[in-house]
């Protein structure tokens, strides 16, 4: 099974797939993770992407493709993906076309998830993720169980922000969406391989949408 979690920023495409991970031994895609961890090493890339990330614009094809086929190289041969915030433009869906090809595999389901405008600003804003697993978490809607303390790894006091989780790159990481990566929904709609779920349910009411879609 490989999977595309399709959505705007903050519609809990990374909340699910940890849920994914943890419960089907899926691994994660994730090209904002990888971006991210390429600045924190300090990599050349790293320093080219970190102000394009910042200001909320997108980091060119050529940099998420490269990134994508080094992990569907290095991953073992029977791995199920979730990709999350991959493919975000036509370009990149048909790279990932071609690059799952060219392994013997296709995608199986592509997955909208679907929340207004208003609950994204909320949703970015309170946002905060542990600094050593990723498990994300909200100012309002999901603290750790006990206080500073990771839920997923125990790890305390290492929680992190993200500089591009304001109001004004918001606006800038919304309208990319709704130029670049909108379209990939006729797209994937016209493969046959798309549907849809109503990301402003509940966190596990969301999970098991996609666990009905998952089991089709
Ligand atoms: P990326 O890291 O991919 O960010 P994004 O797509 O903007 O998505 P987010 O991670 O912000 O949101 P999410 O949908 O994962 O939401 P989450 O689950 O965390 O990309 C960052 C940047 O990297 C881009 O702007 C670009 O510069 C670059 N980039 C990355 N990929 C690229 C590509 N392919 N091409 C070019 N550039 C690329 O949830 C958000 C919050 O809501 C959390 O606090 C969570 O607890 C809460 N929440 C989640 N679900 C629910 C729910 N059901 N109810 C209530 N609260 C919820």
């Amino acid at each position: 099974m490989n999977i595309i979690l399709l959505g705007p920023p903050g519609a809990g495409k990374g909340t699910q797939s940890h849920k994914l991970v943890d419960e089907r031994g899926m691994v994660q895609l994730s090209t904002g993770d990888m971006l991210r961890a390429a600045r924190n090493s300090g990599t050349e890339m790293g320093k080219q992407v970190a102000a394009v990330m910042d200001a909320g614009k997108l980091v060119t094809d050529e940099i998420v493709i490269g990134l994508i086929a080094e992990q569907l190289d290095t991953n073992p041969k029977g791995t199920s993906f979730i990709f999350d915030g991959f493919p975000r433009t036509l370009a990149q869906a048909d790279a990932l076309g071609e690059l799952l090809a060219s392994k013997g595999k296709k995608l199986t389901h592509v997955i909208e998830m679907r929340v207004d405008d208003d609950a994204l600003v909320a949703r970015i804003t309170g946002r905060f993720t542990c600094g050593n697993c990723g498990a994300v978490y909200h100012d309002a809607t999901k603290q750790p169980a006990k206080d500073n303390t990771c839920d997923s790894c125990g790890t305390e006091g290492n929680f992190k922000r993200r500089a591009d989780d304001n109001e004004d790159s918001l606006r800038t990481r919304l309208m990319a969406y709704y130029r670049d990566t909108s379209p990939l929904i006729g797209y994937y709609y016209a493969k046959g391989l798309l549907s849809r779920v109503d990301g402003l349910g509940e966190i596990d009411q969301v999970a098991s949408d996609l666990s009905a879609i998952l089991a089709d």
